[in-house]
């Protein structure tokens, strides 16, 4: 017979912690939710704690704090302040800075989300101290390895543990690379937890009445893909024939600070064109829900436009979320200008494909992943 064990002591003795990673922008909407299942596990009793680690790779109040206040994510427990560089001096710097952390004090598990340059170098870091590391949005490819995102992802999933996946698609490459399916958890995506979950808070930017936007009466434009706005020259182009397409309705083009430094000698050069700062989520968001159509060459915004079922148009020759196109409103025009008139033509006309949501894009992949690592550790 075992022992009576008061229930405090046992919690104790299997407690276990997990580092979670945020560092871009893009990493904070996915860790959200993750947080809050967590929370809600140790509210539970449940023996996982977490400690949140930014790496500092984003860190105006534009680009990261707006999003910790919006999204009520708590104050990291540990700032890496890397900052600005290069990606091979912010790579550098996050992993010997997160390597002392680890030194200091190591963890459980590294739970790294995304492909961005903090994603990488902290899974690196930690594997190599015997950490085991969990990859969430793992498995997915764009087979485009100009794309820095895309050798994030093939480098940090070759050192991965555990897959925690968005889609069958990622499952299948994770499979095809020899993963076993027993480290492959097809959970959903969490960016999507965090967007259902946002909804209702969804609120509009201080410019929509001063623009006069109208719901379905405008464009949202996002641009920072080096292959589209490190030449001035396409940049020019791509904003000419978007202005252009639009046929006369408003275009609302939250410039990303990459993207503003190519702007510069741009700015003011194009009737209907509207450069505003970053937004923030519940902006960004609003801004979307509402427009008709949406012109980007990001990879999470072509997710959201499909859940909220608006038009998505991608400046891009490949997509890692091939769902999106499938099963989705998003289109794959290419990096070519003269091809983005007829693509809104058709839009402007109704004549786009309205599309349905991704298996298990159901507000729920969060409380999936604790639910599998309550398991796991
Ligand atoms: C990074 C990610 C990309 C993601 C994007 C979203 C990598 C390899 N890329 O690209 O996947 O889609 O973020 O934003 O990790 N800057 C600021 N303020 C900030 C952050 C950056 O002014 O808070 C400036 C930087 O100094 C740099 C430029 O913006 O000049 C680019 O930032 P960086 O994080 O290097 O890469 P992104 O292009 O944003």
């Amino acid at each position: 017979m075992k022992p009576d064990i008061p229930e405090k002591v046992a919690s104790a003795a299997v407690m276990k912690t997990i580092d979670l990673i945020a560092g871009a922008r893009p990493n904070f909407m996915k860790i959200a939710p993750i947080i809050d299942a967590l929370q809600a596990a140790r509210s539970r009793g449940g023996a996982l704690r977490y400690r949140l680690i930014h790496t500092g790779q984003h860190y105006d109040k534009a680009m990261s704090g707006g999003f910790f206040e919006q999204l009520g994510i708590p104050e990291p427990d540990l700032n890496l302040e890397v900052g600005s560089g290069t990606q091979a001096e912010q790579a550098a710097a996050i992993m010997v800075r997160y390597e002392k952390v680890l030194l200091e004090k190591k963890s459980d598990l590294c739970l790294v989300v995304g492909d961005v340059t903090s994603t990488l170098a902290c899974a690196i870091a930690a594997r190599k101290l015997g950490v085991p590391v969990a990859h969430v949005e793992g498995g997915i490819r764009s087979g485009d390895w100009s794309m820095p995102e895309e050798i994030n992802r093939v480098a940090t999933d070759a050192i991965t543990n555990w897959f925690f996946t968005t889609s069958e698609t990622a499952n299948a490459n994770l499979r095809h690379a020899g993963v076993a399916a027993e480290r492959i958890f097809f959970v959903g995506n969490t960016m999507i937890d965090t967007l259902l979950k946002q909804l209702p808070r969804l609120r509009p930017p201080p410019f929509w009445d001063e623009l006069a936007l109208r719901p379905g009466g405008y464009f949202v434009v996002t641009l920072h893909r080096p292959a589209n706005v490190d030449g001035e020259q396409q940049l020019l182009r791509l904003l000419q024939a978007i202005a252009a397409g639009a046929a006369g309705l408003p275009v609302v083009f939250p410039v990303h600070p990459r993207t503003a430094k190519s702007l510069g000698a741009l700015q003011g050069q194009m009737p209907g064109l509207h450069y505003v700062d970053p937004q923030g989520y519940l902006e960004f968001n609003y801004l979307v829900r509402y427009a008709r159509g949406v012109i980007t060459d990001s990879g999470g915004i072509t997710e959201e436009t499909t859940v909220m079922g608006v038009p998505c148009l991608t400046l891009r020759d490949n997509t890692e979320r091939p769902e999106t196109v499938t099963v989705g409103t998003n289109e794959l025009i290419g990096t070519d200008p003269t091809r983005l008139g007829p693509a809104m033509a058709r839009l402007l006309a109704d004549q786009w494909k309205k599309g349905a949501i991704p298996e298990k894009w159901d507000g729920r992949a969060a409380e999936r992943i604790v639910a599998a690592l309550e398991r796991l550790l």
